[in-house]
This record gives structure tokens, C-alpha cells and sequence, in this order.
């Protein structure tokens, strides 16, 4: 019955197909029952062919193929999916051949990357988690949906919730950092915004939680390499944002490339099955990382394409992403009894089921003028703004010098990254145009229109090796080619500084040197940046560094120099104008690290919530060179006003193993402006079945005071948040004993408290 009906539905939409490009989507106002969802893809598989059921479970990169080849692919139902296609048009012609013409009318999934935005972008995940505000990160991950949405992309390959302890990574930046804790918060509230209340929900689209599992994990931040992690780290810190993205219900989940534990990821049926499947309870799709099937080959697990893709189909793979081994190899398979029916229906149900949840069997297409309205709109732009000013983290401010006086009559704007729109995105913005980027200095020029503003970029910095994204966002053209030319530009900058009351720094990383392929073996900052900025406190002006950057980079003597720092991360399209204003105090910054800040790259992997030693004090002994604590540690970050914690009181000394504690905390804002503040509760056990860390994150809220209010705070720990996995009982534990709490404005923490689990 059903089915008459959509079939009808979906023919009248062929017909009136260029019409179509004028209704509003049909996404599923109200989400269908799980038997309904069962039965649609039940009737549907009971039709299919082997070949077909292999085509849903292809996913084609766009830009390979020519347009015939699509259509054909598309006509012959030999694909499922697409990915990296962007255009609505061609996305809802591409739809078309799919339900009409297609042996069994089944639509198309168009996925993409869509990391902090899609046309219009947000700051990187990474700054994002820094706000220490999951309900931020929930708005702007379903503003990004529903820009995305309304070009026809409706598969998010986002969030990743992958933890990271080392700088050096080049993905550190599409995360939320090295906590745990903090991380399951951020997955949570990005499946949230992706997807919406349930999977169809309108203008959402389906979540992509990956890389399953341990990527973030790979020795010295070395991209791909293989990872050996503990049952402990696994189950106490990798494993746990996946599984809280995994039951906040989203729908897919990507398997990555490299080895865990001496399995490669997209060939680990324990990962894929027993885990997430069996244990975790997750019942949508998995999708390989890039060609990944095809490199099981490459890693040695299997022995050819056949066996590759076996192996991954057998692990748990349900879709392989860009090589065809599925298409091609799969067939004999099934034809010989290695693969059977039931085995196959099972791995193509969760696809089918997900394109009818989300609507795409009624109405696979979208509205062009949807489409036009909801591109770069100023409901886009301005929360991409307010985004990137609840970012950023405020490093230090001596003196108060921030916020700037409006009164000044000449600034300088110095550095390669202050007039780059490209680099003002950050990575994976691939289908943003810089061209519709605030720069900071634009930003400034604006906040500022009777101000002299003197911008330029005093050194020039480059990845000396290609990025594998520069065909997508090239690097711009060296201009500054000889060693005079260099040196004339650096003293340029110098004179400018010299003509101006205060110079502003834009200093960090060009956006292609974070991301995939972007790892790195020290943190310096490239180029002669470090030169610049010493040249321009040398000065006497007064300085402002602003970092842009994907990852801590190493700024000791900026510490200790330049007296106020603001890191803004990559604010996105809108950074020059939430930078503007975070300069001038019509934005007070209130973002708190999510990675504990290294002083030397020789510290790295740093984190705080390491298990006590057996000598715990972190500053002596472990480096005769170099202190061991961070630069700045996990957790923490200025404003332009201050707070005091005070009267730290639990509601009870003794929690019982199913109760909840409330912590309550005095916060008053003891300044001129309003600000907020992350406040973080932090337990210790004192003594277990396993070594404990040091500290670990356990709850946070992030609050917003007026200036001179005062109000109390109470934070919640369940006795469940106690539990861990230890590693001498091998299994999940909760002990009772003495537990020591700290409640305070960073992991250092000091109000402390201690209290009882109750056996
Ligand atoms: C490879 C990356 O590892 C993954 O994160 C991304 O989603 C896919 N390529 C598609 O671009």
C-alpha cells in the first residue's frame, strides 16, 4: 500500500521533475516506525537482484566520472551513493535517473565533507569544542545540515569524534581535543545538529561518525600509521565519543584506514561487529574510509581484490567508499555461498533504510530557490560569526591590553595570514569560496573607518611539500620569490608597525598545513614568523599576536614577550568580523582549551589526564631541559573580565553507587564587562583495582554572568560517571573509596573537595 503510494508520488515528481526545482523538499515531517522502516526495505530487497543490492553499496567519488558515466552508473543501478558532488542541479538530475529509470526507482545518497560548514564556514572543530558549549556546537552543525541539505547533499561525513593527545597530528583540528569526556559532549551534540531530532528530520542530514577507530592515536601524530592502543585507553578514552555518538542514534559511521592493534580498521570485525554492532547497538551503515577496502591489500591482511572485499564485507563494512571492489568482486561470492542472501539483505537493509528515513523515496529532490536563500544567508553568516567569537581563547592579556582603544589613529595588520581569505577557513572547506571570506583585516578596516589601517603580510610561508587538497583549494602564488625581496617586505612590515599606535600579528599556519596528509614534525611557527614577531615587540609598540592555527604550536617566547594573545583558531567566513570584534570589546572572549598547550614539541603527547606516576610532581624530574608541565594547560582561557569560584559544597558526603552528587559553586564576575565562564569539575580516585589519572573531566557548564553578578552553580556527577574499565579486572568497574573533586576554571582547578562511593 505504501509503496503503490510512493511509487505514485515519486512518478508524478519525475514527471514534473524541472518543477520540482520550485516545492519545498518533502523531508519526513514526522518519523516513520522502526516496522514501518523494516518492512519498506523488506519488500524492497525481496525485489532486488544480486546486482543491484551490490550497487547500493558502491559509493562513487563525483569527480571521477564523466557525466554519461554517472548517468549510466546511476541508470543501471550500480550505485548508491555519491560523494563530492555539489550542485543541486545535477544532484536532482542524478536523482531523477535514480527513481525513475533505475531498475528499482532507489535514490541516492550524496555525502560530503562537510567538517565546520559547507558554503558558509565555521570555525574548525576544534575551536568549536573551545567553546565549551555542546548547544553551540549543535546549532552550527545543523546550520551546516541545512545549508548542505538545501544543495542536495544529505550525508554528512562529520563529526569526528576521534581523540587527540598529540599536536603534531594534522587532524588534531577536526576534533574536539584530547578529553574524553568533553569529547562524548561535542559528538553528542554534533549527531544532534546533523541529524535533527531523528534521522528525516527536515533540513537534516545523516551523520558520519568517524574514523572507527583510534586514529587519533597514530605514533608522533604520523598520518595513517598504524595505532596500538590498551583495552584501557580503548575502552577508557578512544572508544567513548563513538559509542555516545552511536547512542545518540547516528546513522552511519566511517571505518578508518589505519591498523588498530594490529588489524586494519576496515578489516576488524571486532570493531565493526562485536563492538559496534553487538555491543554498542548501532543498526545504521558503515562506510569505508577512501578506497580503504581496496588497501587491504596494501596493508597485507588480504591477498587480492576478492579477498579484500570479503574481508571488509565479512568485518562489517556495508558501503565502500570510491574503489569498486564490492561492484566488481562480491558477485561470485554470493553466487558460491561464501556471501549468503540473509548476510547480504543484512548489509544493504541499513542503506535502504536510511534513504526512506530520510525522505528520499517520496521526494528525492530539492528546491533551487531553497537552495539560493539558504546559501551564505545572513542567518548563516551571522552564526558562523557569533560561532567564531565564542571560539576563540584568549591566552594572555597583560595589562589589559585587550580590548584595543577605537581611538587610535593608524594600526598595523602584519603577517601572511592577515588579508587570506583562503586560510582565514581552515581545512576542509572545500566547497567554500574564499572569495566570500571576512579577512581580519577587511574586518578591522570595517570596525575601524576612520583608523588608518596598514596591512601587509611581512613574510611569506609555505608547505614545502604539496597538500593532496590543493587542486580543491590552491596555494596561493609566491610572490617573494628572492631573498631581497624578502628582506624589503620584512622591514616594510617594520616601518609599518613603527607608523602605527598598536600592530596586530596574524601569525600561525597556511590552512593547508592542517587536516589530512598535515601532520607535522616540530610546532614552530613556519617561515620566519618567529623573526617578525620579535622584530615588532622590539618595537615598543604595542603588540597583539593572533594565532590561526589548527593545532597548539610552539609560542614560549611569545608567552613570555608579547603581551596579549588570541588564538582564533580558523575563524571561517565570518572571522574578520567576530575577530573585529573580540579586538575592540564587542565580543569578550570565553573559549577554554580542549588540549592541553605543549611548550616544546619534545613534550608531545601531552594530556592531562594521565594516571599518576611514581614521583607525581609534574615539574621536576622528568626532562633536564624542559619543564613538564604545558604551556598552558587543558581547560583554560582569559576573558576580558574576571571570576572568582568560591564555596564549593557537595549536597552530600557519601554517594550511593545509583545516586548523583551535586556540586555547587559560587561564580561572580568580579569585573567591568560581561563574560562567560567554563565552569569544570574534575574527580580523582584515590585508590583502585587499576592505576587512576591524575584528574579526569566529569562535568561542565558553561555560564554567562553580567558584570559584578554572582550566581551558584551546581554541577552533576552520577556514580556511573565513576565507572572505568580496568585493567586488572578486565571488565567495567565501580569502586567504592575516597574520590577527591576539584571544581574550578581549568584542569589546574583548586577548590577541592572529597567524598565517598558507597560500596
Ligand atoms: C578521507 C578522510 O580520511 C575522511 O575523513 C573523509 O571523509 C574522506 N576522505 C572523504 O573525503
Amino acid at each position: 500500500m505504501f509503496q503503490a503510494l510512493s511509487r505514485r508520488i515519486l512518478l508524478a515528481g519525475a514527471a514534473c521533475f524541472w518543477m520540482t526545482c520550485f516545492c519545498l523538499s518533502a523531508q519526513q515531517p514526522v518519523p516513520p516506525t522502526d516496522a514501518e522502516v523494516h518492512r519498506f526495505a523488506s519488500d524492497l530487497l525481496a525485489k532486488m537482484t544480486v546486482a543491484e543490492k551490490l550497487g547500493q553499496m558502491e559509493q562513487a567519488a563525483g569527480q571521477y566520472f564523466t557525466k554519461e558515466q554517472a548517468d549510466t552508473l546511476t541508470r543501471q543501478g550500480q550505485v548508491g551513493s555519491f560523494l563530492f558532488l555539489t550542485d543541486p542541479v545535477r544532484i536532482n538530475e542524478l536523482q531523477r535517473i535514480a527513481v525513475t529509470e533505475s531498475p528499482h526507482h532507489i535514490p541516492l545518497l550524496f555525502g560530503y565533507d562537510v567538517i565546520h560548514g559547507f558554503r558558509t564556514i565555521n570555525p574548525i572543530p576544534l575551536a568549536l569544542a573551545s567553546s565549551w558549549d555542546p548547544s553551540l556546537e549543535q546549532h552550527v552543525q545543523s546550520m551546516a545540515a541545512r545549508e548542505a541539505r538545501a544543495a542536495g547533499v544529505n550525508w554528512a561525513f562529520s563529526p569526528m569524534v576521534d581523540i587527540a593527545r598529540d599536536a603534531r597530528w594534522g587532524r588534531i583540528m577536526e576534533g574536539a581535543g584530547e578529553d574524553p569526556f568533553l569529547g562524548e559532549q561535542m559528538a553528542v551534540a554534533q549527531v544532534r545538529g546533523f541529524q535533527g531530532d531523528y534521522v528525516g528530520a527536515p533540513d537534516h542530514v545523516l551523520a558520519c561518525v568517524k574514523h572507527l577507530a583510534g586514529y587519533g592515536a597514530v605514533p608522533a601524530g604520523r598520518d595513517y600509521e598504524s595505532v596500538e592502543i590498551s583495552e584501557q585507553d580503548l575502552n577508557n578514552v578512544y572508544l567513548r565519543p563513538y559509542k555516545a555518538a552511536v547512542h545518540a542514534g547516528a546513522a552511519t559511521v566511517m571505518s578508518a584506514y589505519m591498523d588498530l592493534n594490529g588489524v586494519p580498521a576496515t578489516g576488524n570485525r571486532w570493531l565493526l561487529h562485536d563492538v559496534l554492532r553487538s555491543e554498542w547497538g548501532f543498526r545504521g551503515f558503515v562506510v569505508s574510509d577512501w578506497d580503504a577496502v581496496k588497501s587491504l591489500t596494501v596493508h597485507g591482511l588480504a591477498s587480492d581484490p576478492s579477498d579484500a572485499a570479503a574481508r571488509a564485507f565479512h568485518a562489517g563494512v556495508n558501503m565502500e567508499m570510491t574503489s569498486s571492489l564490492y561492484r566488481e568482486q562480491l558477485g561470485p561470492l554470493v553466487a558460491d555461498g561464501r556471501i549468503s542472501g540473509a548476510e547480504l539483505d543484512e548489509a544493504v537493509r541499513p542503506i535502504l533504510e536510511m534513504k526512506y528515513r530520510l525522505g528520499l523515496f517520496s521526494d528525492p529532490y530539492v528546491s533551487l530557490e531553497k537552495f539560493k536563500a539558504e546559501t551564505l544567508s545572513k542567518a548563516q553568516r551571522d552564526s558562523a560569526r557569533q560561532a567564531a567569537e565564542q571560539s576563540a581563547v584568549l591566552l594572555r592579556n597583560e595589562n589589559s591590553l585587550l580590548p584595543l582603544s577605537r581611538s587610535m589613529k593608524t594600526l598595523a595588520v602584519i603577517g601572511p595570514l592577515a588579508d587570506s581569505g583562503i586560510d582565514t577557513l581552515g581545512s576542509w572547506s572545500l566547497h567554500a569560496n574564499p572569495a566570500d571570506t571576512v579577512t581580519i583585516a577587511q574586518g578591522l578596516r570595517e570596525k575601524l573607518p576612520n583608523t588608518r589601517v596598514l596591512v601587509t603580510t611581512g613574510v611569506e610561508i609555505h608547505r614545502e611539500q604539496p597538500s593532496i587538497f590543493d587542486e580543491q583549494a590552491p596555494e596561493p602564488k609566491r610572490t617573494l620569490l628572492t631573498e631581497n625581496a624578502q628582506t624589503a617586505e620584512f622591514n616594510h612590515a617594520i616601518d609599518l608597525i613603527n607608523q602605527s599606535d598598536a600592530a596586530v600579528l596574524v601569525l600561525g599556519e597556511q590552512q593547508n598545513m592542517n587536516g589530512e596528509r598535515a601532520s607535522r614534525a616540530t610546532l614552530d611557527l613556519p617561515g620566519r614568523q618567529e623573526q617578525l614577531l620579535e622584530a615588532a615587540v622590539a618595537t615598543g609598540k604595542p603588540v597583539v599576536l593572533l594565532l590561526m592555527t589548527g593545532r597548539p604550536l610552539n609560542i614560549s617566547w611569545a608567552a613570555a614577550h608579547v603581551p596579549a594573545i588570541l588564538n582564533i583558531w580558523y575563524p571561517g567566513t565570518e572571522g574578520g568580523h567576530a575577530v573585529a570584534n573580540l579586538l575592540f570589546g564587542d565580543a569578550v572572549p570565553g573559549g577554554k582549551l580542549t588540549v592541553s598547550w605543549p611548550r616544546s614539541v619534545g613534550q608531545e603527547p601531552m594530556f592531562y589526564n594521565a594516571n599518576l606516576t611514581q614521583i607525581p610532581e609534574e615539574t621536576s624530574g622528568r626532562y633536564w631541559d624542559e619543564d613538564a608541565t604545558p604551556l598552558y594547560p587543558f581547560g583554560y582561557g582569559l576573558s576580558y573580565t574576571a571570576f572568582t569560584l568560591s564555596d564549593l559544597l557537595l549536597n552530600n558526603k557519601i554517594l550511593e553507587k545509583d545516586g548523583t552528587l551535586l556540586a555547587s559553586v559560587r561564580v561572580e564576575n568580579t569585573g567591568e564587562v560581561a563574560g562567560d565562564e567554563a565552569v569544570q569539575l574534575y574527580t580523582h580516585q584515590r585508590a583502585g583495582s587499576a592505576s587512576r589519572p591524575v584528574r579526569e573531566l566529569k562535568a561542565f557548564e558553561k555560564v554567562h554572568l553580567a558584570a559584578h553578578e554572582s550566581r551558584v552553580v551546581t554541577l552533576h556527577l552520577a556514580a556511573s560517571d565513576l565507572s572505568y574499565w580496568s585493567a586488572s579486572s578486565r571488565v567495567t568497574v565501580l569502586e567504592a573509596g575516597v574520590f577527591d573533586l576539584w571544581v574550578g576554571d581549568s584542569s589546574k582547578a583548586t577548590l577541592h573537595v572529597n567524598f565517598d562511593l558507597a560500596k
